[in-house]
């Protein structure tokens, strides 16, 4: 199977603190002392560099709406705080507009390195263009930016593992028999990770809808091409265009909704549900649940959301993909320290962007359900179980 944009080149990277102590990146960080200005955006300053307040790194999250971003931003201020660094974190609140503003307002502002989760991946073009003239390198975060030279890293989690997971998740769960009904859901289509995600679900669902194990209830595209294992981006783009959420819990809501009413009674009872990310789980997971004639769901989520870690232990969900920003954010830094130092980031991939081969860092994620969520989630210290209820 074909992974869009990918190949594989070898592996190696310390870790950010390794980094940041080989670097003795600048001086006296005290941790998170952020403040919030006017737009509610969040700056840590460790060193007040001039009367416009310097920023070295910046950087850019898509929007604030949705819990999975307020976790790397958490991680980024800790540790560029930590690390010495003066950073701002700006969010583009869903617009591509207001996100070509921050990046503007980032370099004025001085930067040397921006950090950019883009709100769609080919828009996001004309602002990094901009940062590069200006001298800034630019690290794609989470998101490739497509169509454009002016990336010069990514840093990612392993996307079409995410999706693989969540196929696997389904038909290890499914119930006995075959004709099981199979609803797809998908993210933004402006997006590339979410054609990374169906692409790694379809690689291990598509051989049980073309052997009639599962029967897709959602999508005629999808239904078209079920003997399809290799799916060009034009036709995994038009299965998304049917099953797409935008990422938004509202569309999530409404498309299922609508597809419980399109369906009939052989496509309700036990069913499965390829939910791409964990808002739009819940929103669909409630739909599923409320619909007295399907009998019993399994629904998949990604991100480990808090409110997901709750549906988990409550049967709500049945599983999350934990993507431990930690990481993530912490590898972003540790290129940043070396770009700041005058070094060539270690990278272990490269994404292609339909313009160049980005160099890339790739990390892995893990699988929670109500049997580990105590020893991914808790005991890795990345929640307290103080912010849950019948954790066992
Ligand atoms: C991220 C997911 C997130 C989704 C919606 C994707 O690009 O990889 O973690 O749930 O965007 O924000």
């Amino acid at each position: 199977m074909k992974k869009f944009g990918k190949r594989l080149i070898g592996m190696t990277l310390a870790s950010v603190m390794t980094f940041g102590l080989a670097t003795g990146c600048t001086s006296g960080g005290n941790g998170n002392n952020g403040s919030n200005d006017a737009g509610g955006n969040t700056q840590t300053a460790t060193e007040d560099k001039g009367a416009s307040g310097d920023i070295q790194v910046g950087i850019v999250l898509p929007t604030k709406d949705e819990p999975r971003w307020l976790q790397d931003q958490k991680q980024f201020e800790t540790i560029l705080g930590d690390a010495g660094f003066t950073n701002q974190v700006l969010f583009s609140q869903g617009s591509s507009a207001t996100e070509k503003t921050n990046v503007e307002t980032l370099i004025s502002k001085g930067i040397d390195v921006l950090i950019i989760c883009a709100q769609d991946g080919a828009a996001a073009s004309a602002a990094v263009e901009e940062a590069k003239e200006a001298g800034v390198t630019v690290i794609a975060y989470d998101r490739l930016i497509t169509g454009t030279d002016a990336v010069d890293y990514y840093v990612t989690f392993d996307s079409f593992a995410v999706g693989e997971a969540q196929g696997q998740y389904l038909i290890d769960n499914a119930p006995a028999g075959s004709g099981i009904p199979l609803y797809l859901y998908a993210g933004a289509s402006t997006d590339n990770n979410a054609f990374i995600f169906f692409e790694g679900a379809w690689s291990v669902l598509q051989p049980k809808v073309a052997d009639g194990t599962f029967t897709i209830a959602n999508s005629s595209e999808a239904e078209a091409l079920k003997d399809s294992a290799d799916l060009s981006r034009e036709q995994v783009g038009k299965i998304i265009g049917q099953v797409t959420t935008d990422w938004d819990f509202n569309v999530a809501k409404s498309k299922a909704e609508a597809n419980l009413t399109a369906v009939g009674a052989d496509m309700k009872g036990d069913v499965l549900v390829l939910a791409p990310n964990d808002g739009t789980a819940r929103s669909i997971a409630d739909v599923f649940a409320s619909d007295k004639d399907v009998t019993s769901y399994v629904v998949t989520g990604q991100d480990s959301e808090k409110a997901s870690v709750q549906y988990i232990i409550d049967g709500k969900q049945s599983m999350t993909v934990f993507k431990d920003t930690r990481t993530l954010a912490a590898d972003s830094v540790a290129m940043a320290v070396d770009i700041l130092g005058g070094k060539t980031p270690a990278t272990d991939t490269t994404y292609n962007n339909e313009k160049i081969d980005v160099p890339a860092k790739q990390t892995s994620i893990v699988v929670v359900t109500q049997d580990n969520v105590m020893q991914a989630l808790i005991e890795s210290g990345y929640y307290d179980a103080s912010e849950f209820t019948g954790l066992q």
